[in-house]
């Protein structure tokens, strides 16, 4: 196969390079993927009104989340289990992330240790994707691992007090037996061992569990545990956003879980111009889903977002061939954003087009 140049010929490389089932959990959304085809499809019902004659000979692709700088507005997202994909798992991403001076979420399903992140690339803008166990002690450990490791923030998953209904081989789906859970192998929950479970299995029962009973009220106590910031990853109206100021979160990442939990709920473009104005400017707002391209990324800067993030291409990219896949894939949108703002007149990237 010839180099890819394109999204879809990476996507179509990582199609074939994966074990089938392993295509199918990460390619996948819940139910009819209703939402999974409008994510991508509702960018497309956006046009762009260009300002000619407006000297674009520099323009500014910079950007801050959380007051970090980044040099042009496209983030990774969490997504798990990066070893399925390449060998070098998450290393291959966080180091692709750590050269394109972007930032980098990592999955709590990570099958690589957030030290271990850390250790192969201490310079990448690093923040710990979190969920709110039953037993806060879990997330607590967590929490204080990552904030001596250096990260610099939480994006909580709101959208999933249960798993979504079923998509794709979800609800058989097991961690191939070479892989594990990296983050929770050294918890110190030994006590929950039950009779003849190892460490490794233990691991996978926790990473798999989430929290129905999840609440407001657990805001303030992940606020009361880290003085880091806390982005809530998963709000898809403005009546949560404005829920969500109240808490005093730094930020909110407008996000349906990539279509994979609940089908039928609104594409994140379609909605994300409503959250920016209910928030007001309170905290900040992001946006993932179905960013493909750096048209995409100018509508989710225009409707106000700080930055976009991005789920499935840099897996399609990892898969491909590690590192300098996902890197292509970052410098792909960086080409195509510079190229997007200096089309449409913009220096500034200010927020009317
Ligand atoms: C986990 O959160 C997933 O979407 O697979």
């Amino acid at each position: 196969m010839s180099a890819p140049v394109s999204m879809k010929d990476y996507e179509n490389s990582a199609r074939k390079k994966l074990p089938k089932s392993v295509w199918v959990y990460y390619s996948t959304g819940a139910d009819n993927e209703q939402t999974l085809s409008d994510n991508c499809n509702a960018f497309s019902r956006y046009r762009l009104r260009p300002r000619v004659l407006n000297d674009v000979s520099k323009v500014n692709l910079g950007s801050t989340v959380l007051g970090t700088p980044i040099d042009f507005p496209v983030c990774i997202a969490a997504t798990g289990m990066h070893k399925m994909a390449h060998p070098m798992g998450e290393i291959a991403v966080v180091k692709a992330a750590e050269s394109m001076k972007i930032g980098y979420m990592q999955s709590i399903w990570a099958t690589t240790s957030i030290e271990d992140v850390t250790a192969a690339a201490p310079d990448a803008i690093r923040w710990f994707q979190l969920y709110i166990y039953k037993d806060r002690e879990i997330t607590k450990q967590l929490v204080k691992r990552a904030e001596r490791l250096g990260y610099r923030g939480f994006f909580l998953s709101v959208d999933t007090p249960v798993f979504g209904v079923p998509y794709g081989l979800r609800t058989t789906f097991s961690l191939p037996p070479n892989l594990s859970y990296e983050n929770f192998k050294d918890l110190d929950i030994s006590d929950g061992l039950a009779d003849g479970e190892s460490k490794h299995d233990l691991a996978e029962r926790v990473a798999s569990m989430v929290n129905p009973s999840m609440q407001w009220s657990d805001i303030a106590w992940l606020k009361s545990i880290t003085n880091l910031p806390i982005v809530l990853k998963g709000i898809l109206t403005g009546e949560m956003a404005k829920r969500a100021v109240k808490e005093n979160v730094d930020g909110i990442l407008v996000s349906n879980h990539g279509a994979r939990q609940f089908d039928g709920v609104p594409a994140t473009i379609d909605v994300l111009r409503e959250i920016v104005q209910a928030v007001d400017g309170k905290c900040e707002v992001y946006m993932d889903g179905g960013v493909r391209n750096g048209t995409d990324v100018i509508k989710a800067i225009a409707f106000g977002a700080k930055a976009v993030f991005i789920g499935r291409p840099v897996l399609w990219g990892l898969a491909h061939n590690g590192q300098e896949g996902v890197r292509h894939i970052l410098e792909m949108l960086r080409v195509e954003f510079k190229t997007a703002l200096q089309l449409i007149g913009n220096k500034e990237q200010s927020k009317n087009y």
